[in-house]
């Protein structure tokens, strides 16, 4: 059972679902146009018709499989849904040529969708066009000032329509709340019973054959090798240790994990990647190089430890709806290789992917579960290329040992500072400008070093963390003492965009 959430290019489809799925209902985002057959596949309880940047008055404007309304199911149109729901009954849209964003008042709100609300309520609104009239014999449910019409609702109480965005943090209605409960949609969606369907899923699928598993020591990978442990099938995770990791970083992983009885095979080919990162200056050509190392070693290695059916993967939902791409109508194409890059086509694998349909909150929270410590749960996530891309210009032994050290300072300091937590990403970038400074008398000549954390939802966007400043200067100064090669730290202000969080 679940909610259909049909995406019209919304830059909020995701949080919808999220939030859905935050009311323990599970849910699925389709492309705004998916046929009915489709839709049934998922065995929708109700529609929820997403907002977008299109005009109903746009003659290619998107519309839903007009059969949805077949279906008998609740629907809620959000936005451009509201707006497509109200022409296609019968009402009046017009374009304002205005655009109404940011903070508005409910003055009135009533009917199902309201429920329990009480007294003037905020709402979030970012549209143009504007329902001024409902079809005949809907109702409308709710107004501000500056609209009359912000919500409707039809006569016989199963479609439904908003102006604003119930999905965002400053609209303060429970719209989707009631919604679910008008729709009668199943609350189970909590993460016991989702480890305990991943769990029984993961050993029907798997049954007798082994499974190998790409570990890089961030939660998904980590999680999924814990599953497999908790799902008590034969597998194998391997940890391929290409120099690129972060101080102390592979130990702990294996610390941490080994006793939880995942078993874990490390490949320390630090060597080999350094080798062949000799001279390579330029970002893309690193990551390629990187890459091309990286299926070199992981498949030696699986060779090496006999028959593979499966191989896991940490894909994870953002992933599968990108890869299938918001218009296409066709079910959601997996990301293969998503992790460990395009194997060798003579190394087949069927691929196993048990958290594609989980967002990265709903896998913390499974990790949490299956015991997953925090250091390694609440980590911030790590590019697959590591510290190659956080050193510009070549990566040679001795910058990796400095940007490792000046690193952990850091990273360190966030901890005992208590900010880790609320920080998307942190990250120490060494340059390859060197810049004159003074220690005790003598003239130093030391690298730029730049620090950056940035707030971030899903990496898309980010914006700079106003850190403390006795905070700076406090890892400041232990990284210009503790590591003599750096002469200067600085710190990233860039939000992204324009600025990418990795520098490289
Ligand atoms: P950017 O730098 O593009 O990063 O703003 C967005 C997010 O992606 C991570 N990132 C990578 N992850 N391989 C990865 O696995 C890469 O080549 C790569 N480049 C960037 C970055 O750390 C951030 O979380």
């Amino acid at each position: 059972m679940s909610v259909v959430v049909l995406d019209f290019g919304s830059q909020y489809t995701r949080l919808i679902a999220r939030r859905v799925r935050e009311l323990q209902a599970y849910s699925v985002i389709m492309p705004g146009t998916a046929a009915v057959e489709e839709i049934r596949t998922h065995r929708p309880r109700a529609i929820i018709l997403s907002g977008g940047p299109a005009s109903v008055f746009d003659p290619q404007a998107p519309q839903p499989d007009p059969r949805i309304f077949d279906l008998g199911l609740p629907i809620l149109g959000i936005c451009y849904g509201m707006q497509y729901l109200a022409q296609h009954f019968g009402g009046l849209v017009v374009r304002t040529g205005r655009r109404e964003y940011g903070r508005a008042l409910l003055t009135r709100h009533e009917g199902r969708l309201f429920a329990g609300l009480t007294g003037e309520v905020q709402a979030w609104m970012s549209h143009s066009d504007t329902v001024t009239e409902p079809p005949p014999s809907w109702r409308t449910v709710a107004a501000t000032k500056e609209n009359p019409v912000a919500a409707i609702e039809s006569p016989d109480i199963r479609y439904f329509g908003v102006q604003f965005h119930p999905e965002v943090v400053h609209t303060r209605t429970n719209v989707l709340e009631n919604f679910l409960r008008t729709a009668e949609v199943p609350r189970d969606w909590t993460p016991g019973e989702t480890l305990d369907r991943l769990i029984r899923e993961v050993r029907e699928q798997v049954g007798e054959h082994r499974v190998l598993l790409g570990l890089s020591g961030g939660v998904d990978s980590s999680a999924l090798a814990l599953l497999l442990t908790r799902a008590e099938v034969d597998h194998a995770a391997i940890l391929v240790d290409h120099g690129l990791l972060r101080f102390g970083e592979r130990e702990e992983v294996e610390r941490l994990l080994r006793p939880l009885g995942v078993n874990l095979i490390s490949v320390d080919a630090s060597k080999r990647f350094l080798n062949a990162l000799t001279g390579v200056l330029d970002p893309e050509e690193k990551r390629k190089v990187i890459g091309r190392e990286f299926i070199a070693v992981f498949e030696e290695k699986a060779r090496e430890m006999g028959e593979y059916h499966f191989l896991a993967q940490g894909t994870l939902y953002p992933d599968v709806i990108e890869s299938a791409g918001g218009e296409s109508a066709g079910a959601a194409v997996i990301k293969s290789h998503h992790n460990v890059g395009a194997l060798p086509k003579d190394l087949k694998f069927e691929i196993l992917e048990p958290f594609r349909y989980l967002f990265k909150d709903e896998v913390r929270e499974i990790a949490r579960l299956l015991g997953l410590p925090d250091s390694i749960r609440l980590r911030h996530p790590f590019p697959g290329p590591g510290l190659a891309i956080r050193i510009l210009g070549e990566a040679t032994p001795e910058r990796l040992q400095i940007l490792r050290r000046a690193d952990d300072i850091f990273i360190r300091a966030l901890k005992d500072w208590g900010i880790y937590g609320e920080v998307w990403q942190a990250l120490a970038v060494l340059t390859t400008v060197r810049s004159v400074g003074v220690v005790g008398d003598e003239r130093h000549y030391g690298y730029v070093l730049a620090l950056r954390a940035v707030t971030s939802v899903d990496g898309m966007t980010a914006d700079w963390v106003r850190l403390p400043a006795d905070l700076l200067n406090e890892v400041a100064e232990q990284i210009t003492r503790r590591v003599p090669e750096i002469g200067r730290v600085v710190y990233d202000i860039t939000s992204k965009p324009p600025g990418t969080i990795e520098w490289e």
